[in-house]
C-alpha cells in the first residue's frame, strides 16, 4: 500500500500524461485549467486505494480513477454555472474566466472524455464499471435537480435534503471505491459493503462542506464564503434552524432566504447568527459525526484484515478534521 500522497502524486502523474491543450484550445484549456488546479483528488484516491486494499495493483485502476476525476471535475463546472459561483479552488470558476457556453461544452467534452477512460478495461470488469459510472451519473444528475428545485421550495424535510446529498455527492464516493474493488475482482459482498461505506462517508462529507460553506474561513476554503446562503440553498443548517427556532425567528430566516440582495446587505452575517443561536451549527457537526461513525460500523463489518481497513478508517477521519 503506498500513502493518501503518493495515490495523490500517481493520479496527478497520470493526469499530466492524459489530458493535454490541443486545438480547438477554448474546449480544451477550460479543461486542463479546471484539471490542473488541484483540489483534494479525494475520489481518485479511494478508487486506487481501494484496488490495493483487495489485493490489486493500483495501476490497473489508473484510467478509472482518472475517469471518475474528470467526471468530478465536468460536474464542478457545471455546478458552479448553476450556483452562480465566482471562485472555486481561489481561482475564477471556468465560466466567469471564459463564458458560460465554453463551461457548458466544455464540461460535456469532460463527461465524454470520463466515459473514453474506461475503454482500456475488457469483459465483466468493463461490464461491470460502465454500469456502475451510468447509474452513478444519472443519480448526481438527479441529486443536481433536487438541489435547484429545493432553493425555490418551501416544503423541503431533512428526509429530502439527506435524499439529495446521498445523489449529488454520496453517490459518487461509494462508487469511487466499488471501482477499485471491481478493478481488483473481490466478491459482490466486498463490492457492495464497501460502496455503503463511500455512502456514508460521501453523505457526512457533504454535510461538512455546507458547514464550511458558512463557517469554514475564507482565506482557505476556496469558494465564494456564504455561497449557500446567496443562493437560498436548503441545507441542512438551514432545515434545522428553521426546526429549533422560536415562531419569530423561523420568520426572520424565511424572510431573509426570500430576498436576493444585489450588493452585501448582511444577509450572510444575519442568517449566519441564526444558524448558530439555534443550535443548528452545533447539531450539524454532531450529524456529521454521526454518518461518519454510521461508515466505520459499515467497515467493522467487512470480512478483510485489520490492517488492510486501517487506511480507510484514517481516510474517513481526514475527511472530518478537513478545512477545505
Ligand atoms: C466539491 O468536492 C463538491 C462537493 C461534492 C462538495 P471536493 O471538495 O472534493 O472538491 P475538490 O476537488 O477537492 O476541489
Ligand atoms: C456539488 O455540491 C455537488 C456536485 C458538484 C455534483 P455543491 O454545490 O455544494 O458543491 P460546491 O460547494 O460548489 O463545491
Ligand atoms: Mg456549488
Ligand atoms: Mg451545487
Ligand atoms: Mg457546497
Amino acid at each position: 500500500m503506498l500513502s493518501i500522497s503518493e495515490y495523490r502524486e500517481a493520479i496527478i502523474e497520470y493526469l499530466h500524461e492524459k489530458i493535454k491543450v490541443k486545438e480547438p484550445a477554448n474546449l480544451y484549456e477550460p479543461m486542463v485549467y479546471i484539471l490542473e488546479q488541484g483540489g483534494k483528488r479525494l475520489r481518485p484516491v479511494l478508487v486506487l486505494m481501494a484496488t490495493e486494499i483487495f489485493d490489486c495493483d493500483y495501476r490497473k485502476a489508473l484510467d478509472a480513477a482518472l475517469a471518475i476525476e474528470v467526471f468530478h471535475n465536468f460536474s464542478l463546472v457545471h455546478d458552479d454555472i448553476m450556483d452562480d459561483a465566482p471562485i472555486r479552488r481561489g481561482r475564477e470558476t471556468v465560466h466567469e474566466k471564459w463564458d458560460i457556453n465554453t463551461g457548458i461544452l466544455s464540461g460535456d467534452a469532460m463527461l465524454i472524455n470520463a466515459y473514453q477512460l474506461f475503454e482500456t478495461y475488457e469483459g465483466d470488469t468493463f461490464k461491470e464499471l460502465s454500469s456502475l459510472f451510468t447509474r452513478t451519473a444519472i443519480q448526481v444528475c438527479e441529486g443536481q435537480q433536487y438541489d435547484i428545485d429545493f432553493e425555490t421550495r418551501d416544503d423541503v424535510t431533512i428526509e429530502d435534503y439527506l435524499l439529495m446529498i446521498e445523489y449529488k455527492t454520496a453517490v459518487l464516493v461509494g462508487a469511487s471505491l466499488q471501482m477499485g474493488a471491481i478493478v481488483a475482482q473481490t466478491s459482490a459482498t466486498c463490492k457492495e459493503a464497501i460502496y455503503q461505506y463511500g455512502n456514508l462517508l460521501g453523505i457526512a462529507f457533504q454535510l461538512q462542506d455546507d458547514y464550511l460553506d458558512a463557517f469554514g474561513d475564507p482565506e482557505t476554503f476556496g469558494k465564494q464564503p456564504g455561497g449557500d446562503i446567496i443562493e437560498n440553498k436548503k441545507t441542512f443548517l438551514y432545515l434545522k434552524t428553521l426546526e429549533l427556532a422560536d415562531a419569530h425567528e423561523a420568520q426572520q430566516l424565511e424572510h431573509l432566504y426570500s430576498i436576493n440582495p444585489v450588493h452585501n446587505s448582511g444577509k450572510i452575517e444575519a442568517v449566519k447568527a441564526l444558524f448558530e443561536s439555534s443550535g443548528a451549527a452545533d447539531l450539524t457537526r454532531k450529524e456529521i459525526q454521526k454518518y461518519t461513525s454510521m461508515a466505520f460500523d459499515v467497515l467493522d463489518k467487512i470480512d478483510l484484515p485489520e490492517e488492510k481497513k486501517e487506511p480507510l478508517r484514517s481516510f474517513g477521519e481526514m475527511l472530518m478534521e478537513r478545512q477545505v
